[in-house]
């Protein structure tokens, strides 16, 4: 029996046409600039997010640091969500590159009210810290792929201007967003200061992120980038993954969210834990066993003995995502299983 792993969207293997576009890509040392394929893709998308340059970079984690280091001083605080994927995995380095303090802010699935940013934003007094920059992520991992919508960050963005506060976007997932929504990625572009986008999660891409902003922005990063050890020398090869990722995977996106509402849907005929399918609103589906005598961790450990993988969620939940490498037949495999394990009384 095959194993069915929904642990992530990052489990997915690179297509033979993917590695062939990685073999026949132009190369050249990047520590001098002089890679066409990497020079090229930054700008496609800078302009396909509408934002002036584009940084090449292995992680979404080296993405989003890059991001703080340059918007802001040491001893500066930053205001992140509360279940941010900055504040809870990206193992403090905002403390230990930047020297910054986070100042996290809870919300409603990932969104802001803007009442409670105001009250987290410092008074400009000498013992306070400056709060320079606030922090966005869409989709929201922890809250199960939930959308920030565009109207909400662009209210974001009026609130942090009239305060003179940057605003990053972690925007790992803002594919998953773009595809839900309909919201076209200039926009979000158009909407906030900087984004961290990544090729590795739903496009299927082994490894690469890409942060976007303003050239300046982006020249100080990109100064960083070689601090933290990041500047590296052929990386055309990564970049060409990375491109037929967003020219090919793209498009198929819209696949994953319907096998998660299909999964969600077929949840619904289990015993032992909930599925709100209200909040599906791109590729992972949550299941809550917050009223359940059954622990999450059994239940996960049962599923791995049927072949069926899947992570734990925030406090009692398991978190199911759907990917490239998960076709019908492995769902209806997977449904089968649960239906067995969990059978509704
Ligand atoms: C929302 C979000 N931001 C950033 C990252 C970090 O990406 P990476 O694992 O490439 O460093 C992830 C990884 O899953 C993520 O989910």
């Amino acid at each position: 029996m095959k194993t069915i792993d929904l642990r992530s969207d990052t489990v997915t293997l690179p297509t033979g046409e993917m590695k062939e576009a990685m073999v026949s890509a132009p190369l050249g040392d990047d520590v001098y600039g002089e890679d066409p394929t990497t020079n090229a893709f930054q700008e496609e998308m800078a302009a396909l997010f509408g934002m002036e340059a584009g940084l090449f970079v292995p992680t979404g984690v080296l993405g989003n640091q890059l991001a703080l280091k340059a918007w802001t001083q040491p001893g500066d605080e930053v205001i992140v969500e509360r279940e941010s994927h900055i504040f809870n995995y990206e193992t403090a380095a905002p403390a230990l590159m930047s020297a910054l303090q986070l100042n996290t802010v809870p919300t409603r699935r990932g969104v802001y009210a803007l009442d409670d940013l105001a009250a987290a934003i410092r008074p400009s007094k000498y013992y306070y810290p400056r709060t320079s920059l606030v922090c966005i992520e869409n989709t929201h991992n922890r809250y199960g792929g939930t959308l920030y919508g565009i109207e909400r960050i662009r209210e974001l963005q009026r609130f942090c201007a009239e305060r003179k506060l940057r605003l990053h976007l972690d925007g790992a997932r803002i594919w998953n967003a773009h595809v839900a929504s309909g919201t076209k990625l200039r926009a979000y572009g158009e909407a906030v200061d900087s984004i961290s986008i990544c090729f590795s999660k739903g496009l299927g891409a082994p490894m690469g992120s890409m942060l976007l902003g303003p050239r300046d922005f982006i020249a100080r990063a990109h100064k960083f980038r070689k601090i933290f050890g990041g500047g590296m020398r052929q990386t055309g090869i990564m970049a060409a993954a990375a491109q037929h990722a967003v020219r090919h995977h793209l498009p198929l996106m819209e696949k994953d969210h319907e096998r998660a509402r299909v999964l969600a849907e077929a949840l619904q005929h289990c015993d032992g834990f909930f599925v709100d399918e209200s909040r599906v609103q791109t590729n992972m589906v949550l299941l809550d066993f917050s009223t359940s005598a059954l622990s999450p961790q059994n239940a996960m450990q049962m599923l791995a003995d049927s072949g069926i993988r899947i992570g734990m969620g925030m406090g009692r939940a398991l978190r199911a995502v759907t990917h490239l490498d998960l076709s019908d037949d492995d769902l209806q495999q997977a449904v089968d299983v649960f239906h067995r394990l969990f059978p509704a009384s």
